[in-house]
């Protein structure tokens, strides 16, 4: 009777603890799949090459562009309808370098721009920005919004000032 009495009260705390157990050890081997699983990813992300490291004259082009071209032609190349045309692909940006050093070192006074512009602003040039500034923010433009070409260096613009007296 008294073994019985003994086990009555023993068993459900007995229980108890057995169903703690099973819960921690449940818990603590389905982390154990989850730590199993990241370590398994890690490769995964290791496997994707890293992003090649942006050019310099990206973020110096980028300084350029804030302080002077921005206002105008808003932080995404995308201008402003009526006033200001867009920098995105258009032949201007991508294509003949001359021409693009002549409408920032000239502005829209240069012979080259719109026989009837359809932009109300008047684009001042940049001549007195330095080789290196105007090379930078040209690659810049050129290689931003989803514009692609080969960069401008400072030699060019340099050589294109002294063939151009600009
Ligand atoms: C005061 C506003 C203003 C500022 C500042 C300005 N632009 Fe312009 N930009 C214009 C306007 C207006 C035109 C269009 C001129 C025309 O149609 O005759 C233009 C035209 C251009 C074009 C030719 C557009 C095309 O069709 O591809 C380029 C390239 C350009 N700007 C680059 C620049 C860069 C680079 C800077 C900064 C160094 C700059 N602009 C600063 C107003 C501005």
């Amino acid at each position: 009777m008294v073994i019985n009495r003994l086990l009555k009260d023993t068993i459900p705390g007995f229980l108890f603890v057995l169903a703690a157990i099973v819960l921690f050890y449940s818990c603590n081997s389905s982390d154990k799949k989850k730590e199993a699983s990241a370590k398994t990813e890690i490769p995964n992300v290791s496997k994707t090459t890293p992003k090649a490291k942006p050019p310099p004259y990206i973020a110096e082009g980028k300084k350029v562009y804030r302080q002077v071209c921005l206002t105008c032609h808003q932080a995404n190349g995308g201008g402003v309808p009526g006033l200001n045309p867009p920098l995105i692909k258009t032949d201007y940006v991508l294509g003949d370098k001359s021409n693009l050093l002549e409408i920032i070192i000239m502005g829209s006074e240069a012979e080259l721009a719109r026989d009837k512009s359809e932009y109300a602003n008047v684009m001042q040039g940049y001549g007195m920005l330095g080789d290196e500034e105007i090379a930078n923010v040209a690659s810049y433009i050129r290689n931003s919004f989803g514009n692609k070409a080969d960069p401008i260096t400072p030699r060019e613009v340099a050589a294109y000032r002294s063939a151009t007296k600009k």
